[in-house]
Parts: C-alpha cells; structure tokens; sequence
C-alpha cells in the first residue's frame, strides 16, 4: 500500500474489519474529511464531529449515564445472522414499502430529530428535500426548527408528525390540531421520556463548549420554544414537553380527537402492546430511546422482540428506529 489512507481504505472494504477491534474501526473511520467519502454510515459521525460545534455534537451523540443502554443497543444487532438463500433471482431487488396506504421506496425512515437546525442551517427542510428525493417517510419532531406546514412543502408531500405530549392537554391539542391541518396523516406519539433524563455524555460536551449560547438558547420559561415554530403563540410557562402524568386514557382521549393514525414510540413490552390494540392505536414504532432507565439492555432486545410477535399476530403495524438498519433476521417461516 502506497499511503496510510489507501491502506485505511482498504481495511474499511475487507470484511476483516468486522472481526477487528473497535480501536482499529476507529481509526479507518477517522481518516476522512468530505462527506462523499464516507463508506458507511458510522463515517459520517467522525465528519458531524469535526464539523459541529461541542455542545450541539454532544446532543447529537449523547445517550444516558454512562451509555449503557447504547452501547448494548449496538452489540444486540452484532448478534442477529443473516441467513441468505441461494438461487434466488435477486437482479431487480422491490424495496419499497406501503404504510397506511401510502407507497415509500424504502424501508429506511427519517426518525424524528429535534433542533436539526443545530447541526445544518437547512436542518429539517434539507431533511425533507433529501427524503423527496430519495421517497422515504420523513417524521417530523415536535422540537422542529422549522414549521411543519414548511416541511411538508419542501418534501412535496405528506409526513408524520411526532408528538412529545406536553403536560398540558390545552398544548398538546393546539399541536395535534396544527399538525392535522397541515395535512399529517399519522401522528406518533412519544412516551419514553416520562421519567425524563441524565445526558451525562451531552453536559461533558457542553462544557467544553466556549461560545456563548443564549443568542439562540434563550432565558426564561419561553426561551427554549423561542426558536421552535411549533410553540409559536403558545404559553409554555409551567408546561413541560413531557407529561409523566399521562396514562391510557389520554390515549383514548387523543385517538378521539383526531382523525390522523395514531402510532406510539416507546412501547417496550408486550403486555403494553395488547394495550395499544385495546385503546385503538394504529401503530408502535418500535424504538430505544437509549434513556429507558426502568428495564435492563437486555430486558428491552427481548421484550421488544416480544412486542414484534405479539403484534403479528394481533395485526398491528410494528416499524424499527434504529441506528443499524442492516441487521435483518428472517421469520423462521420464510428461512
Ligand atoms: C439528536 C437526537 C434527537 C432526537 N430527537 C427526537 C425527538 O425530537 N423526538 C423523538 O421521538 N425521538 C427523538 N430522537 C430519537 C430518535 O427518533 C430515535 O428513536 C433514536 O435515535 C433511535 O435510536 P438510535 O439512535 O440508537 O438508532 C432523537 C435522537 C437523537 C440522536
């Protein structure tokens, strides 16, 4: 090899590299600058790195305590096998999908990010104008940093949008209503921040931080909505983006209000997800948000396969958010 980066570049190609040690992946990852390098989706993280400011990086990056649950989240996809067979015309692969009657080309769905405008001044309408291109389902954030009527226009199309629920009914219903005019077709309702959360790896980096944030962060009970069209007009004062006091009926209650498809993120055991069929939800998108701090890793891989089986059979529409899309397992059916 001529040089260290021709080297680096053919150690990220080999599958060697999947049996190395994390140091070694580190260091191939490290080795580029531009975005049109990147082999992998984890290369672009060394680029948000370099690019971002540290607090913003740090927000993008944190977990909670000391990463736990993050890092067992990555290892439990290292344990599923793919198990291809053989024979089979793969020359023209068909990977789109249908979700609530509408067709995407891929199975790959933009979560939802809050403040994306931290980490690219286009933030969501770039997000939209990516996911148009391409014709994935984008999900629009509560903490948005632009409006949804906005993004649905830069998508040239219908998104979903996802409801932190607040903890005042008034709130959540003049966001609810909003999104719906806009023309939303499905709402996602997040409820796995009740006990809210400690972003140890987020402060860190903020500390290292030496701008002066309250240009954009500013004071005050409002301040934090000041920036984040969706509170525009709205009252924040006493009112947290969360609702730890929320319980079924308040699923009952939203599902009655509107006419969108209501899918809850954050639903980890089965015996919740019967609960879902029973109070009419349409959908679980089935997601770590890395800050469940009542269920162990492992708890939570087996209790949201668990989630997986018990909505085949009750005919409930189960999506995956994570952040290693590749790992895939047939149904023991299909194998
Ligand atoms: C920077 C950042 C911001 C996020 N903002 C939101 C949000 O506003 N609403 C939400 O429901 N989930 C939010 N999430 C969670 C993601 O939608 C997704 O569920 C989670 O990142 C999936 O886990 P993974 O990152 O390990 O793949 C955010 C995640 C990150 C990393």
């Amino acid at each position: 090899m001529s040089s260290r980066r021709s080297f680096l570049k053919f150690l990220a190609g080999s599958p060697l590299l999947a049996g190395m040690p994390i140091a070694v992946r580190a260091l191939a990852q490290g080795d580029i600058d531009k975005a049109v390098d990147a082999l992998d989706v984890f290369d672009f993280e060394v680029l948000a790195k370099k690019a971002l400011p540290p607090a913003h990086w740090g927000y993008m990056a944190t977990g909670v305590d000391g990463e736990e649950t993050l890092k067992a989240n990555r290892e439990g996809f290292t344990r599923y096998q793919l198990r291809p067979r053989r024979f089979v015309d793969v020359s023209r692969l068909e990977m789109s999908m249908e979700l609530f009657g509408a067709r995407y080309n891929s199975p790959i769905v933009l979560c939802p990010v809050g403040s994306q405008k931290a980490f690219h001044p286009d933030g969501e309408l770039g997000a939209a104008r990516a996911a148009q291109a391409k014709g994935n389902l984008q999900i629009l954030s509560t903490q948005t940093s632009y409006g949804v009527e906005e993004v649905i226009k830069a998508r040239g199309g219908p998104i979903w949008y996802q409801l932190y629920p607040t903890s005042s009914l008034e709130v959540r219903q003049t966001l609810v209503k909003r999104a719906e005019a806009a023309g939303c077709p499905v709402l996602v309702l997040t409820v796995d921040l009740s006990g809210g959360r400690n972003m140890e790896t987020a402060e860190r980096f903020r500390r290292l931080d030496t701008r002066r944030c309250e240009s954009c962060h500013e004071p005050g009970p409002n301040g934090v909505y000041a920036r984040r069209p969706m509170f525009t007009g709205i009252d924040m004062t006493g009112v947290g983006v969360n609702a730890p006091a929320l319980t079924w009926d308040d699923v009952k209650r939203l599902k009655d209000s509107m006419k969108m498809k209501l899918v809850i993120k954050g639903i980890e055991t089965r015996e919740d997800a019967e609960l879902c069929l029973k109070y009419g939800v349409d959908g679980i998108l089935d997601e770590v948000h890395e800050d469940l701090l009542e269920l162990n890793a492992v708890g939570l891989d087996r209790e949201s396969r668990g989630v997986q089986v018990e909505s085949q059979r009750a005919h409930i529409e189960v999506f995956a958010a994570r952040r290693q899309p590749q790992a895939v397992d047939l149904p023991a059916d299909e194998a």
